[in-house]
Order: structure tokens, then sequence, then C-alpha cells
């Protein structure tokens, strides 16, 4: 039942089936291919042509194609972030009430950190929408299974309900923090090609950096707030923890 949200390392499942019926898929990136080929076919002849060619180059690299497994990766990585996300707003959903209605004072920090998780959540929907992403078929039970986390770490108390957000945004920080960093080393392979990346997912690294530096605030906001007095925190922070493993895992496949 702990299998609240959350993501998880994006491994690249190849998903054929998938791949068939959703072709257009992470669709940014054919410009870029286009733009690139027309670039090298210029690249060619007199002396004139190719300092004209270099100085365009100064102004535009050519732009790093992705291959198969890392648009399958940036696939797999879409579709679990909605999932954690969906799942972030139904535990705040569900925790809020109770925990405001004992802790009157933690009334703003709880918004705040909703509003911070809807924000993510509505990102992550507008991706998925316009790279055609298959959400995850276990949709409906993330959001059952995080509902019931959040109410009942809520009516635990206020030190339950931190360890739970502790627990949750250690898994997803560092869930996220891998994404930066596989699309860093993209970015280095391209720039020892001398190419760039696409503007598009330069803008999704962003997004992936901007969002887990929010989840970590989240973390920091929880440890505060006492999550460490949580009673019995060590099985309650253990087991919401692997609940969020379990669920990245399934969601990157199923
Ligand atoms: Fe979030
Ligand atoms: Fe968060």
């Amino acid at each position: 039942m702990k299998s609240l949200s959350l993501l998880r390392r994006c491994t690249i499942d190849s998903r054929n089936i998938y791949r068939q019926t959703s072709p257009l898929f992470l669709d940014f990136l054919a410009p870029s291919t286009l733009r690139q080929s027309t670039q090298l076919r210029c690249n060619s002849t007199t002396a004139f042509q190719n300092d004209n060619q270099q100085s365009r180059s100064n102004k535009s690299k050519p732009k790093y194609r992705l291959s198969e497994s890392q648009r399958e990766y940036l696939d797999s990585a879409l579709r679990v972030n909605q999932a954690g996300e969906l799942a972030a707003t139904r535990i705040y959903t569900a925790q809020r009430p109770p925990v405001v209605r004992s802790h009157p004072h933690l009334r703003p920090l709880m918004n705040h950190m909703y509003d911070q998780e809807a924000g993510h959540f509505s990102t992550f929907n507008k991706l998925i929408a316009k790279h055609q992403v298959r959400p995850t078929a276990m949709y409906p039970v993330w959001q059952a299974a995080s509902s019931f986390l959040g109410w009942s770490t809520g009516v635990m108390g206020r030190e339950a309900a931190m360890a739970c957000t502790e627990a949750v945004e250690t898994e997803i920080g560092s869930h996220y923090n891998e994404q930066v960093r596989e699309i860093l080393s993209w970015e280095a392979e391209a720039e020892r090609r001398g190419e760039e990346l696409d503007d598009e997912l330069k803008e999704m690294l962003a997004t992936f950096r901007r969002i887990r530096d929010e989840e970590l605030e989240h973390l920091d906001h929880a440890v505060e707030n006492d999550s460490k007095e949580a009673k019995p925190y060590d099985p309650l922070v253990n087991v919401i923890r692997l609940g969020c493993r379990a669920a990245i895992k399934i969601s990157e496949r199923v």
C-alpha cells in the first residue's frame, strides 16, 4: 500500500510494442536532424562557402541527435515523473487537512509544498501530451495508494507526515538527480563532437533541475519540522522509500 508515487532511475527498457503505436514521441528531435543534414550538405566546395559555413556554425552548432535508447530513456523518464508528481499531489491533498487541523501554523508550508507539486504535475502532464508519451497503466493504483499514504501519515501526526515527505523526497530527489546527470552526459558528448543539445532538450534539463531543487527544498522543510521525531521513524521511512523505489521501477515499464 505504501507504493505511493515516485520515480526512479530511468533505465533503458525497450518497449517495442509502444514504439510501434507511438512513432511520434519526442518529436522535437526531428527538426534537429533536418537542420543538421542541411548544414552538412552546405559544407563543401569553395573556400568562400567554408568561411560562410564557419561563421554560421559559430552562431548555431549542429544539433546532437539522440539515439533510440536515449529517446527510450526520456520516454520512460517522463512517464515516471508524471506518475510521481501525481502521487505527490495526492499525498499532500490527503495529508494537509489532518496536519493543518492539529497544527494550524503549518498551513502556509503545506499549501506551499502542495502548490509546487501541483505545478510539477502540470508540467509533466503537458510534456507527456506534447511528446505523446504513454502514461503509466498503474495511474489509478498510484492515485489510490498515494492518497492512502498521505491520509495515514497525516492522521499519525505532524512528525509522521514530515517523515513521509522526507522519505519520498529523498527518493525523488535522487531520481531527478540521476536524470539530470544522464542528460548532462549527453551534453558533454555533444560538446566533444562540436554539437549542442536541441533547445527543447536543454529546456527539459532546466526543468528537471528546477524541480529537483524544489523537491530537495521539501526534504529540508520536513527535517526542519521534526521528521526525525516520528515514531517509529526507521520502519516508517524505510517502508515508504521501498514503496517509492518499487513504484518507480514498475512505472518505468508498465
Ligand atoms: Fe514534485
Ligand atoms: Fe516534492
